[in-house]
Formats: structure tokens, sequence, C-alpha cells
């Protein structure tokens, strides 16, 4: 894995936006893998001013998201279809039936998945993919566990998550406690990852991920240390516990 760790949230988002236009500019067919939460958005407002500036055009871009709420309509404004439009889709030129976000009102999630993956497969394979992390190391709503999805379809959420996510809802009793998530296996396939971690929050997570040296189920972001192309941007404060003597990994 290769590790950049950046000054601030700001020059994250930049650094990774930078990537993300050099992979467009050489491939405006690019299949992209995003990713919700609020790690981001500073990189969607990148995006955002680059093509209102006439520097980056998705009309021929595709793009895959990680994760949907089972139960959240795309209407709900809790639901990630809602902020992928809110942040990022209605300010750039993606066409709005080249942008798939999971249906979180499927009645069939395991085989609606596995239309989602061969969608992906389809059109040619992830490109780029983003990821966040959470602070107990998931990916997407891959959470720790001793088994890990490998394909698309339905999870449970951890206590964790719930109280994690439990900020953007009015009680956290409305959060929904399972959601349809890429797998493992759907997100390693991707040709390229950028995993991006900012703030204190994340810490833990990182020094977890780069100092244990192992690969385990229970650490899902740690499978990422397998990709033979997977880069990690974070800022100091995510980067802080980290022993640099001691990392898998090298500092780009
Ligand atoms: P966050 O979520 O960007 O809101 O911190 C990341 C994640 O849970 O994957």
């Amino acid at each position: 894995m290769k590790i950049i760790v950046t000054e601030s949230y700001e020059e994250m988002s930049k650094k990774t936006a930078d990537i993300i236009e050099e992979e467009l500019l050489a491939n405006d067919n690019i299949v992209l893998g995003l990713a919700t939460g609020s790690t981001p958005i500073g990189t969607y407002n990148e995006l955002i001013r680059r093509h209102l500036e006439g520097i980056l055009d998705f009309s021929n871009a595709k793009s895959f998201n990680l994760d949907e709420y089972i139960g959240l309509s795309a209407e709900d404004v809790n639901s990630y279809n809602y902020f992928m439009k809110d942040k990022l889709f209605d300010h750039i030129n993606l066409p709005n039936e080249n942008a798939h976000v999971p249906d979180g009102l499927t009645d069939d999630p395991e085989n609606y998945g596995d239309s989602y993956d061969k969608l992906i497969k389809e059109s040619g394979g992830i490109d780029l993919q983003i990821l966040g992390i959470g602070a107990n190391g998931h990916i997407a709503f891959n959470e720790p566990a001793e088994e890990l999805r490998y394909t698309t379809g339905p999870v449970v959420l951890t206590e964790q998550t719930i109280e994690d996510n439990s900020r953007f809802f009015e009680s956290k009793d409305l959060v929904p406690t399972s959601a349809v998530t890429m797998g493992m296996g759907s997100i390693m396939k991707a040709k390229r990852i950028l995993l991006l971690a900012n703030g204190l929050g994340k810490a833990d997570a990182i020094a977890q991920l780069l100092n244990s040296k192992k690969i385990t189920t229970f650490l899902p972001a740690s499978l990422l240390l397998l990709h033979s192309d997977a880069t990690l941007i974070c800022d100091k404060e995510a980067f802080s516990q980290v022993n640099i003597e001691d990392m898998a990994g090298e500092l780009a």
C-alpha cells in the first residue's frame, strides 16, 4: 500500500481530486467507485469546482456507489442516493443513467446484489475506487466479523456504526439496522483503490491497519493491503498513532 500523509483535510481532498482528474483525463470512459460519508465531501467539492471551471467532463464516465441503507428510498434525505445527488451528481455532468447507487427498497437484496455486481462487470469493472474507513476499520458496510461478504448483498450493521451514523438522523432509533453493500471481493476487483482517512477519530484504525502486520476480517480495511494498487491518503491527525519504523506500506 502506498501512503500519502497530508497536512490537512483540504490537502487530502485536493490530492484525491488530482488523482481522479489524472485518471479521468487519461480515460473519459472511466468507471468510478464512489463512497458516501463525511470523508469524501471535500473531494467531491473539488471535482465540482474543476467541472465548473471546464477542466473535468464526466459525460462519458460511469459510477457505482458502495452501499445504501435497506428501507430508505432515494428521496429520503438520509439515503445515500440522496447524499450523492446533493453532494455531487446534481453539480456535475455525469448522466443520470450512468450513476449507480444501490436501491435500498429492493425486496430481494441478495439477488439485487448479484445483478449490481453483474452491471459493474458489464461496464468493464471499476477503474478507480474511492473508499472511506470506519472508526472500526469497516469498508463500505463490511463490518468487522469472522466472515465478510465477497459479493454485493445485504449486511447487518454493528452497534458502533449505528451509533456513528446516528448523528445524521433525528434519533438513533431511526438509523436502519441493515444495508446493501458491495462485498470485499467486489471492492478488491477495482483496478486502483484510494483509501481516505482524516481526523483523530480514524487514528486508531489507521494505526492498526499499518502496524499490526496482519490481514484480518476483524479489520476489513486490512484486506486492502493485498491489493496491488491501493493508496492510503490521510491527514496527519489520522496518521498520528502510526509507528513509522514498523509500518506496512511505503510513504510516497
Ligand atoms: P465518514 O465514514 O467518512 O463519515 O467518517 C466513513 C465510513 O464509515 O466508511
